[in-house]
């Protein structure tokens, strides 16, 4: 099978500026029941996903809780095996390769997770964990230490944290230690699962801030996950709707503002909810595993969809491109 390079890129963006490709991945969960712990279906976390993520740009991925955008980040660190489909790196799929091949890849794709407190060790000091990332780099110790205050004041930490251990920190700060430690490798590409959800509003915009100086500074490419699509849209270059495993819509940012398309894109932007209770788009937000039955056929949105017709409950139509950085996966 040959890659499919025309399966989705950006307009404005030459192929060459293309980091990583991901092209039709899954990961199906098994639900299993009863004793004999019988697989009676299938949590389908991510289901068939195509995008793409330009050098030193921001894709921001959206959507509920649940919908599958940390398995999806998962998946591209390689945390998780992909059950189908091609993640490629630099021109080269690295889906299928061994640990080994994978490792010098390893470095140049880091994550930050949204929780920095359980993602850093809380027995090592700042600087031993920050050297414990940097020790795939081969430095002399010296040149370690000196690339770990580096570091810490990149992210606004005093040298002198490099000594203290991760309690002795806020929230806000951890986080920039998270960032520090994924920036220490000079990573092409960041994913950032939810990076600011677990802090104070107040905090929030400083680590965005952050994280977009870092971008202009190193032309870092970003994958940003949030389930806030202003909050992606404030940091985005391009934002992708994701609903129960699959991208719905996907667009330039300005244009996914101005022009949204898909049904499920105006409920996340409606920041109001509909008064009409004709127009039925705010149900209560179902699991996925409470969902699984009625999305097994037709668009996945359909019980909560407004506009549902017969047509949208039997038949699933594909992401289409309705505009030159615009794509939609809705009937209508
Ligand atoms: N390791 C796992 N085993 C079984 N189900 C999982 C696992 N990881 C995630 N899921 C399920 O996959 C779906 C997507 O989860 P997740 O990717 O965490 O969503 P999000 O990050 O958008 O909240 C959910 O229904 C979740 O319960
Ligand atoms: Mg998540």
């Amino acid at each position: 099978m040959g890659i499919e390079l025309d399966a989705i890129y950006w307009d404005n963006v030459y192929l060459d500026d293309i980091l990583l490709q991901i092209r039709k991945i899954k990961k199906y969960f098994p639900i299993k029941r009863g004793i004999l712990k019988k697989t009676v279906g299938w949590i389908k976390a991510v289901d068939g996903v195509d995008l793409d993520i330009a050098k030193g740009k921001t894709l921001g991925l959206v959507g509920e809780s649940g919908c599958g955008k940390s398995t999806l980040a998962r998946l591209i660190l390689r945390l998780t095996d992909i059950d189908e489909g091609k993640l490629i790196f630099e021109g080269r799929e690295i889906q299928s390769l061994s640990d080994k091949e994978f490792k010098p890849i390893r470095k140049k794709i880091q994550i930050v997770f949204q929780d920095p407190f359980g993602s850093l060790n809380p027995k090592m000091t700042i600087g031993e964990t920050i050297e414990e990332g940097l020790r795939v780099l081969e430095l002399h110790a010296e040149k370690r230490k000196k690339r770990v205050k580096e570091l810490l004041e990149m992210v606004g930490i005093p040298a002198s944290g490099m000594d203290m251990y991760p309690h002795e920190f806020s929230g806000g700060q951890r986080q920039r230690i998270g960032i520090a430690r994924a920036l220490s490798v000079n990573p092409l590409l960041i994913v950032c699962d939810e990076p600011v959800s677990a802090l104070d509003v107040s905090i929030q915009a400083q680590i965005i801030n952050l994280l977009k100086d870092l971008q202009e500074a190193f032309g870092i490419a970003y994958l940003f996950i949030s389930h806030d699509i202003n909050l992606v849209g404030y940091m985005s270059d391009m934002i992708a709707i994701m609903y129960l495993g699959q991208i719905v819509e996907l667009a330039d940012s300005e244009e996914l503002f101005r022009n949204p398309k898909h049904p499920y894109t105006n409920l996340l932007l409606s920041a109001v909810p509909e008064p009409d209770p004709k127009k039925k788009i705010f149900f209560k937000l179902k699991r996925q595993t409470d969902t699984i039955e009625w999305v097994e056929h037709g668009c996945k949105f359909w019980k909560r969809c407004p506009y549902a017709s017969s047509e949208c409950k039997e038949t699933e139509i594909p992401l289409k491109k309705i505009s030159s950085a615009h794509w939609v996966k809705c009937i209508r």
